[in-house]
């Protein structure tokens, strides 16, 4: 794979329980991927992997945009966009379950959606969080 543990480990978006939630989404998207190598009830068992997935993540996009609103982050609408965009995007993957090409798509999609968004995406609020948490000191 092309994240692993440590990677997710040593990236802080600069909120103990986001970070948490972080490694949490790290760990089943690992999960995920390891069950594309395993026998006949592959599929099902992506399936449930994938769905978990998701529904860890809907949970966690609550909690980050409630998280920026209240600190007055000013880019939130625009975040909750993108936590939109990626519901969308597994609803897409959901829909073309039992393809033979369904591990490896969501494998790629997942590791992609990770890098892309938990290590760019929302890193660029940890300079907010950060000052915000400062300022309460
Ligand atoms: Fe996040
Ligand atoms: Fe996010």
């Amino acid at each position: 794979m092309s994240i692993d543990q440590e990677r997710g480990e040593t990236v802080s978006v600069g909120h103990a329980e986001l970070d948490a939630q972080h490694q949490r989404l790290l760990e089943l998207i690992s999960k995920c991927a390891g069950l594309s190598a395993t026998g006949s009830h592959q599929a099902l068992d992506q399936m449930k992997c994938l769905m978990q997935m998701s529904n860890y993540a809907q949970i966690h996009f609550r909690y980050e945009e409630n998280v920026l609103r209240d600190s007055g982050y000013p880019l939130v609408e625009e975040h909750a966009e993108l936590h939109t965009e990626y519901t969308r995007q597994v609803e897409k993957l959901l829909a073309s379950a039992g393809a033979e090409d369904l591990p490896r798509k969501m494998h790629e999609f997942l590791s992609k959606w990770f890098e892309e968004h938990v290590l760019i995406e929302d890193m660029k609020y940890r300079s907010h969080l950060l000052a915000e948490n400062a300022g309460q000191e």
